[in-house]
Protein backbone atom coordinates (compact mmCIF):
# COMPACT_ATOMS: atom_id res chain seq x y z
CA UNK A 1 0.00 0.00 0.00
CA UNK A 2 1.31 3.70 -0.83
CA UNK A 3 2.96 5.75 2.29
CA UNK A 4 1.25 8.65 2.95
CA UNK A 5 4.16 10.58 2.95
CA UNK A 6 4.56 9.77 -0.87
CA UNK A 7 1.29 11.10 -1.17
CA UNK A 8 2.18 13.89 0.31
CA UNK A 9 5.52 15.02 -1.18
CA UNK A 10 3.23 14.26 -4.71
CA UNK A 11 0.67 16.87 -3.35
CA UNK A 12 3.50 19.64 -2.23
CA UNK A 13 3.90 19.53 -6.05
CA UNK A 14 0.65 20.67 -7.07
CA UNK A 15 0.70 24.51 -7.83
CA UNK A 16 -2.70 26.20 -6.56
CA UNK A 17 -3.85 27.21 -10.23
CA UNK A 18 -2.67 31.23 -10.97
CA UNK A 19 -0.13 31.17 -8.47
CA UNK A 20 3.30 29.84 -7.75
CA UNK A 21 3.40 28.20 -4.78
CA UNK A 22 1.60 24.47 -3.61
CA UNK A 23 -1.43 23.92 -1.89
CA UNK A 24 0.76 22.12 0.45
CA UNK A 25 2.48 25.51 1.07
CA UNK A 26 -0.66 27.46 0.90
CA UNK A 27 -2.13 24.91 3.75
CA UNK A 28 -5.33 24.13 2.09
CA UNK A 29 -4.43 20.15 2.18
CA UNK A 30 -7.02 19.48 5.40
CA UNK A 31 -6.81 15.34 5.33
CA UNK A 32 -4.57 12.43 3.52
CA UNK A 33 -6.24 9.00 4.34
CA UNK A 34 -5.49 5.67 2.97
CA UNK A 35 -8.46 3.68 3.96
CA UNK A 36 -8.36 -0.26 2.60
CA UNK A 37 -8.49 0.29 -1.21
CA UNK A 38 -8.95 4.02 -1.60
CA UNK A 39 -6.99 7.21 -1.15
CA UNK A 40 -9.28 10.27 -0.08
CA UNK A 41 -8.11 14.20 0.01
CA UNK A 42 -9.54 16.74 1.62
CA UNK A 43 -8.67 20.34 0.57
CA UNK A 44 -10.22 23.82 1.64
CA UNK A 45 -9.97 26.45 -0.55
CA UNK A 46 -10.12 30.20 -1.12
CA UNK A 47 -12.20 30.48 -4.51
CA UNK A 48 -15.67 29.09 -5.61
CA UNK A 49 -14.60 28.85 -9.18
CA UNK A 50 -15.65 25.68 -10.79
CA UNK A 51 -12.35 25.86 -13.17
CA UNK A 52 -10.12 26.02 -10.24
CA UNK A 53 -11.74 22.98 -8.69
CA UNK A 54 -11.08 20.67 -11.65
CA UNK A 55 -7.71 21.64 -12.33
CA UNK A 56 -7.02 20.54 -8.80
CA UNK A 57 -9.10 17.50 -8.99
CA UNK A 58 -7.69 16.80 -12.14
CA UNK A 59 -3.86 17.14 -11.10
CA UNK A 60 -3.76 15.56 -7.81
CA UNK A 61 -5.40 12.45 -9.55
CA UNK A 62 -2.92 12.29 -12.26
CA UNK A 63 -0.01 12.77 -9.64
CA UNK A 64 -1.27 10.53 -7.64
CA UNK A 65 -1.61 7.85 -10.18
CA UNK A 66 1.67 7.78 -11.50
CA UNK A 67 2.70 5.68 -8.02
CA UNK A 68 -0.20 3.78 -7.31
CA UNK A 69 -3.39 2.71 -9.31
CA UNK A 70 -5.31 2.69 -6.27
CA UNK A 71 -8.71 4.74 -6.63
CA UNK A 72 -8.31 8.54 -5.39
CA UNK A 73 -11.60 10.37 -3.56
CA UNK A 74 -10.60 14.39 -3.59
CA UNK A 75 -13.25 16.27 -1.91
CA UNK A 76 -12.87 20.61 -1.91
CA UNK A 77 -14.33 22.41 0.69
CA UNK A 78 -15.30 25.58 -0.61
CA UNK A 79 -15.05 29.00 0.97
CA UNK A 80 -17.83 31.10 2.54
CA UNK A 81 -18.15 33.83 -0.56
CA UNK A 82 -20.80 35.79 -1.43
CA UNK A 83 -23.31 33.97 -3.55
CA UNK A 84 -22.42 36.25 -7.30
CA UNK A 85 -19.62 38.17 -6.77
CA UNK A 86 -17.70 40.33 -9.39
CA UNK A 87 -15.18 38.17 -10.08
CA UNK A 88 -17.17 35.18 -10.71
CA UNK A 89 -15.41 33.28 -7.34
CA UNK A 90 -11.61 34.13 -8.98
CA UNK A 91 -9.55 35.29 -6.05
CA UNK A 92 -5.52 36.02 -6.86
CA UNK A 93 -4.99 36.49 -2.44
CA UNK A 94 -6.01 33.39 -1.54
CA UNK A 95 -4.96 33.55 2.30
CA UNK A 96 -7.63 36.33 2.97
CA UNK A 97 -10.97 35.88 4.11
CA UNK A 98 -12.65 39.08 3.46
CA UNK A 99 -12.40 42.03 1.22
CA UNK A 100 -14.02 45.02 1.75
CA UNK A 101 -13.74 48.25 -0.11
CA UNK A 102 -14.64 51.82 1.24
CA UNK A 103 -15.48 53.70 -1.09
CA UNK A 104 -17.60 57.44 -2.27
CA UNK A 105 -18.59 59.11 -4.71
CA UNK A 106 -17.41 62.38 -3.62
CA UNK A 107 -13.81 63.44 -2.95
CA UNK A 108 -12.77 64.73 0.12
CA UNK A 109 -16.11 63.04 2.68
CA UNK A 110 -13.14 60.91 5.06
CA UNK A 111 -12.61 58.15 2.87
CA UNK A 112 -9.19 56.98 4.40
CA UNK A 113 -9.91 58.92 8.08
CA UNK A 114 -12.79 56.08 8.11
CA UNK A 115 -10.93 53.59 7.12
CA UNK A 116 -7.80 53.76 8.68
CA UNK A 117 -9.84 54.04 11.62
CA UNK A 118 -12.38 51.40 11.12
CA UNK A 119 -8.94 48.82 10.52
CA UNK A 120 -7.79 49.80 13.52
CA UNK A 121 -10.67 49.26 15.62
CA UNK A 122 -11.35 46.11 13.81
CA UNK A 123 -7.21 45.50 14.19
CA UNK A 124 -8.11 46.31 18.07
CA UNK A 125 -10.94 43.32 18.30
CA UNK A 126 -8.50 40.93 17.42
CA UNK A 127 -8.49 40.70 13.80
CA UNK A 128 -5.85 39.68 11.53
CA UNK A 129 -6.27 43.73 9.74
CA UNK A 130 -4.70 44.78 6.14
CA UNK A 131 -4.93 47.71 4.32
CA UNK A 132 -4.41 48.65 1.46
CA UNK A 133 -4.31 52.06 -0.29
CA UNK A 134 -5.24 52.38 -4.21
CA UNK A 135 -5.93 55.81 -4.11
CA UNK A 136 -3.43 56.06 -6.78
CA UNK A 137 -3.87 60.32 -7.27
CA UNK A 138 -4.03 60.98 -3.34
CA UNK A 139 -2.51 58.32 -1.43
CA UNK A 140 -3.70 59.45 2.21
CA UNK A 141 -2.74 56.08 4.03
CA UNK A 142 1.08 56.22 4.42
CA UNK A 143 0.86 59.70 6.76
CA UNK A 144 -2.00 59.07 8.29
CA UNK A 145 -1.02 55.73 9.41
CA UNK A 146 2.77 57.15 10.69
CA UNK A 147 4.57 55.87 8.09
CA UNK A 148 5.37 58.36 4.79
CA UNK A 149 8.68 57.81 5.95
CA UNK A 150 8.90 54.17 5.42
CA UNK A 151 10.25 52.64 2.10
CA UNK A 152 8.63 49.48 1.28
CA UNK A 153 11.15 46.27 1.55
CA UNK A 154 11.27 44.41 -1.71
CA UNK A 155 11.85 40.74 -1.60
CA UNK A 156 12.44 39.74 -5.18
CA UNK A 157 9.67 40.08 -6.93
CA UNK A 158 7.60 40.30 -3.67
CA UNK A 159 6.97 43.62 -1.50
CA UNK A 160 6.38 42.88 2.14
CA UNK A 161 3.74 45.04 3.63
CA UNK A 162 4.47 48.03 6.18
CA UNK A 163 3.30 47.43 9.56
CA UNK A 164 1.64 49.98 12.00
CA UNK A 165 -0.57 49.99 14.33
CA UNK A 166 -1.03 46.30 13.89
CA UNK A 167 -2.06 45.90 10.29
CA UNK A 168 -0.20 45.30 7.70
CA UNK A 169 -0.27 48.77 5.29
CA UNK A 170 0.58 49.13 1.91
CA UNK A 171 -0.05 52.09 -0.67
CA UNK A 172 0.01 51.65 -4.60
CA UNK A 173 0.72 55.48 -4.64
CA UNK A 174 4.25 55.03 -2.79
CA UNK A 175 5.43 52.92 -5.14
CA UNK A 176 5.08 54.96 -8.20
CA UNK A 177 7.06 57.58 -8.90
CA UNK A 178 5.56 61.07 -7.07
CA UNK A 179 3.55 62.61 -9.93
CA UNK A 180 3.77 59.87 -12.04
CA UNK A 181 0.27 58.86 -11.53
CA UNK A 182 -1.42 62.16 -12.07
CA UNK A 183 -1.08 61.62 -15.77
CA UNK A 184 -1.94 57.68 -15.33
CA UNK A 185 -4.81 56.47 -17.71
CA UNK A 186 -7.65 54.30 -16.85
CA UNK A 187 -5.53 51.08 -17.86
CA UNK A 188 -2.35 51.66 -16.33
CA UNK A 189 -4.43 51.95 -12.96
CA UNK A 190 -6.32 48.70 -13.97
CA UNK A 191 -2.49 47.38 -14.55
CA UNK A 192 -0.96 48.40 -11.50
CA UNK A 193 -4.09 47.16 -9.17
CA UNK A 194 -3.45 43.74 -10.73
CA UNK A 195 0.26 43.75 -10.10
CA UNK A 196 -0.13 45.27 -6.78
CA UNK A 197 -2.33 42.72 -5.94
CA UNK A 198 -0.29 39.92 -6.66
CA UNK A 199 2.77 41.03 -5.33
CA UNK A 200 2.24 42.19 -1.89
CA UNK A 201 3.19 39.46 0.97
CA UNK A 202 -0.35 39.63 3.10
CA UNK A 203 0.28 36.60 4.92
CA UNK A 204 -3.04 35.13 6.24
CA UNK A 205 -5.74 38.02 7.39
CA UNK A 206 -8.75 37.97 8.20
CA UNK A 207 -9.87 41.08 6.53
CA UNK A 208 -8.28 43.15 3.53
CA UNK A 209 -9.31 47.08 3.39
CA UNK A 210 -9.28 49.09 0.69
CA UNK A 211 -8.99 52.80 0.51
CA UNK A 212 -10.27 54.10 -2.78
CA UNK A 213 -9.99 57.28 -4.80
CA UNK A 214 -13.26 59.14 -4.80
CA UNK A 215 -15.48 58.31 -7.74
CA UNK A 216 -16.83 54.99 -9.71
CA UNK A 217 -13.83 54.62 -11.96
CA UNK A 218 -11.48 51.88 -12.97
CA UNK A 219 -9.70 51.24 -9.93
CA UNK A 220 -13.11 49.95 -8.11
CA UNK A 221 -13.83 47.90 -11.13
CA UNK A 222 -9.81 46.25 -11.30
CA UNK A 223 -10.44 45.51 -7.51
CA UNK A 224 -13.85 43.96 -8.06
CA UNK A 225 -12.70 41.35 -11.36
CA UNK A 226 -9.75 40.43 -9.45
CA UNK A 227 -11.08 39.29 -5.87
CA UNK A 228 -14.89 38.38 -4.47
CA UNK A 229 -14.85 41.86 -2.80
CA UNK A 230 -17.47 40.37 0.43
CA UNK A 231 -18.59 44.27 1.36
CA UNK A 232 -18.44 47.92 0.55
CA UNK A 233 -18.93 50.41 2.65
CA UNK A 234 -19.82 53.51 1.49
CA UNK A 235 -18.63 57.06 3.27
CA UNK A 236 -20.95 60.25 3.30
CA UNK A 237 -21.12 64.00 4.73
CA UNK A 238 -25.15 64.77 5.14
CA UNK A 239 -25.28 67.70 2.82
CA UNK A 240 -27.67 67.36 0.24
CA UNK A 241 -25.19 67.98 -2.43
CA UNK A 242 -23.43 65.39 -1.62
CA UNK A 243 -26.29 63.38 -2.19
CA UNK A 244 -26.29 62.35 -5.72
CA UNK A 245 -22.62 61.59 -5.78
CA UNK A 246 -23.31 58.64 -2.68
CA UNK A 247 -26.24 57.46 -5.48
CA UNK A 248 -23.70 56.97 -8.07
CA UNK A 249 -21.39 54.90 -5.51
CA UNK A 250 -24.15 52.70 -4.03
CA UNK A 251 -25.04 52.23 -7.77
CA UNK A 252 -22.18 51.17 -8.53
CA UNK A 253 -21.54 48.70 -5.46
CA UNK A 254 -24.85 47.18 -6.82
CA UNK A 255 -23.75 46.75 -10.63
CA UNK A 256 -20.10 45.18 -9.71
CA UNK A 257 -22.42 42.92 -7.79
CA UNK A 258 -20.65 43.64 -4.14
CA UNK A 259 -22.86 43.77 -1.05
CA UNK A 260 -23.21 46.88 1.28
CA UNK A 261 -22.74 46.66 4.53
CA UNK A 262 -24.02 50.07 4.71
CA UNK A 263 -22.99 53.75 4.85
CA UNK A 264 -21.53 56.04 7.07
CA UNK A 265 -21.96 59.41 7.32
CA UNK A 266 -18.85 61.24 8.63
CA UNK A 267 -18.58 65.09 9.58
CA UNK A 268 -21.56 64.47 11.08
CA UNK A 269 -22.42 67.02 13.58
CA UNK A 270 -19.94 68.72 15.69
CA UNK A 271 -20.08 69.02 19.24
CA UNK A 272 -18.30 71.77 21.28
CA UNK A 273 -15.57 70.76 23.30
CA UNK A 274 -16.24 73.27 25.64
CA UNK A 275 -19.56 73.51 25.92
CA UNK A 276 -20.83 70.03 24.79
CA UNK A 277 -23.35 71.65 22.30
CA UNK A 278 -23.79 69.86 19.39
CA UNK A 279 -24.29 72.07 15.87
CA UNK A 280 -25.17 70.58 12.44
CA UNK A 281 -22.81 71.98 10.06
CA UNK A 282 -23.90 69.95 7.05
CA UNK A 283 -27.22 69.15 8.20
CA UNK A 284 -28.99 65.97 9.19
CA UNK A 285 -30.80 62.99 8.14
CA UNK A 286 -29.98 62.61 4.26
CA UNK A 287 -27.89 59.18 4.69
CA UNK A 288 -30.77 57.08 6.82
CA UNK A 289 -33.60 57.22 3.85
CA UNK A 290 -30.53 56.49 1.58
CA UNK A 291 -30.04 53.52 3.34
CA UNK A 292 -33.61 52.34 3.09
CA UNK A 293 -33.63 53.62 -0.59
CA UNK A 294 -30.59 50.59 -1.06
CA UNK A 295 -32.04 47.87 1.72
CA UNK A 296 -28.93 48.83 3.67
CA UNK A 297 -28.12 50.94 7.01
CA UNK A 298 -26.52 53.88 8.65
CA UNK A 299 -23.87 51.73 10.18
CA UNK A 300 -22.51 54.91 12.43
CA UNK A 301 -22.25 58.75 12.42
CA UNK A 302 -19.09 60.19 12.75
CA UNK A 303 -19.07 64.17 14.65
CA UNK A 304 -16.48 66.29 12.86
CA UNK A 305 -13.90 66.37 15.50
CA UNK A 306 -9.95 68.56 15.11
CA UNK A 307 -9.11 65.16 17.33
CA UNK A 308 -9.47 63.48 14.01
CA UNK A 309 -7.61 65.54 11.55
CA UNK A 310 -5.09 65.76 13.99
CA UNK A 311 -5.20 62.25 14.12
CA UNK A 312 -4.57 62.06 10.51
CA UNK A 313 -2.06 64.66 10.57
CA UNK A 314 0.26 63.11 12.91
CA UNK A 315 -0.33 59.59 12.35
CA UNK A 316 -1.65 58.97 15.63
CA UNK A 317 -5.54 57.81 14.68
CA UNK A 318 -7.89 58.69 17.53
CA UNK A 319 -8.67 55.63 17.58
CA UNK A 320 -5.18 55.05 18.75
CA UNK A 321 -4.70 57.71 21.19
CA UNK A 322 -7.71 58.14 22.59
CA UNK A 323 -9.66 54.56 22.09
CA UNK A 324 -12.26 55.03 25.24
CA UNK A 325 -13.34 58.67 23.89
CA UNK A 326 -16.89 58.49 22.51
CA UNK A 327 -15.50 58.86 18.81
CA UNK A 328 -13.33 55.96 18.94
CA UNK A 329 -16.29 54.04 20.44
CA UNK A 330 -18.57 55.19 17.38
CA UNK A 331 -15.69 53.58 15.22
CA UNK A 332 -15.53 50.33 17.36
CA UNK A 333 -19.52 49.83 16.91
CA UNK A 334 -19.06 50.37 13.14
CA UNK A 335 -16.26 48.14 12.86
CA UNK A 336 -18.29 45.45 15.18
CA UNK A 337 -21.32 45.96 12.50
CA UNK A 338 -19.09 45.69 9.71
CA UNK A 339 -17.72 42.25 11.26
CA UNK A 340 -20.86 40.91 11.86
CA UNK A 341 -21.86 41.81 7.77
CA UNK A 342 -19.05 39.64 6.67
CA UNK A 343 -20.30 36.29 9.03
CA UNK A 344 -23.78 37.43 7.08
CA UNK A 345 -22.54 37.39 4.11
CA UNK A 346 -20.13 34.23 4.41
CA UNK A 347 -23.39 32.38 5.64
CA UNK A 348 -25.41 33.54 3.12
CA UNK A 349 -23.26 33.14 0.20
CA UNK A 350 -22.60 29.98 -1.65
CA UNK A 351 -21.16 26.41 -0.74
CA UNK A 352 -19.51 27.86 2.35
CA UNK A 353 -17.48 24.93 3.54
CA UNK A 354 -20.25 22.21 2.12
CA UNK A 355 -18.58 18.81 0.60
CA UNK A 356 -18.89 19.26 -3.07
CA UNK A 357 -19.79 16.10 -4.13
CA UNK A 358 -16.56 14.14 -4.72
CA UNK A 359 -15.59 12.56 -7.86
CA UNK A 360 -14.33 9.25 -8.24
CA UNK A 361 -11.13 8.96 -10.47
N1 LIG B 1 -14.95 63.51 11.20
C1 LIG B 1 -13.95 64.35 10.94
N2 LIG B 1 -13.63 65.36 11.76
C2 LIG B 1 -12.61 66.21 11.47
N3 LIG B 1 -11.83 66.11 10.40
C3 LIG B 1 -12.09 65.10 9.54
C4 LIG B 1 -13.14 64.16 9.76
N4 LIG B 1 -13.14 63.28 8.74
C5 LIG B 1 -12.14 63.63 7.91
N5 LIG B 1 -11.51 64.74 8.40
C6 LIG B 1 -10.40 65.45 7.77
O1 LIG B 1 -10.85 65.87 6.49
C7 LIG B 1 -9.81 65.74 5.53
C8 LIG B 1 -10.26 64.82 4.39
O2 LIG B 1 -10.43 63.53 4.91
P1 LIG B 1 -9.94 62.23 4.12
O3 LIG B 1 -8.59 62.46 3.54
O4 LIG B 1 -10.13 61.07 5.02
O5 LIG B 1 -11.04 62.23 2.97
P2 LIG B 1 -11.09 61.33 1.64
O6 LIG B 1 -12.52 61.09 1.35
O7 LIG B 1 -10.24 60.14 1.82
O8 LIG B 1 -10.45 62.31 0.61
P3 LIG B 1 -9.99 61.94 -0.92
O9 LIG B 1 -11.26 61.89 -1.70
O10 LIG B 1 -9.10 63.06 -1.27
O11 LIG B 1 -9.31 60.62 -0.84
C9 LIG B 1 -8.60 65.23 6.28
O12 LIG B 1 -7.79 66.30 6.67
C10 LIG B 1 -9.19 64.57 7.53
O13 LIG B 1 -8.33 64.60 8.64
MG1 LIG C 1 -8.59 59.47 0.63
Amino acid sequence: MIKQEIIEDLLKQVIYPGFTKSIVHFDFVREIKIIEKEISITLSIPSTSIEIETQLRDEITTRIKTKTDMPVIVKILKPKMPKETSSNGKNVLPNIQNFVMVSSGKGGVGKSTTTVNLAIALAQQGKRVGLLDADIYGPNIPRMMGIADIQPVFLGKTIKPIPAHNIKVMSIGSLVERGASLIWKGAMVTQAIEQMLEDIEWGELDVLLFDMPPGTGDAQLALAQNLPVTAGVCVTTPQKVALDDTIRSMDMFKNLHIPIAGLVENMSGFICPSTSEEFDIFGKGTTQPLADAYETTVLGEIPIEPAIREGGDSGQPITIIAPNCETSKRYQNISTKLWNYLLKVNEDGGVNNEEIQPTIF
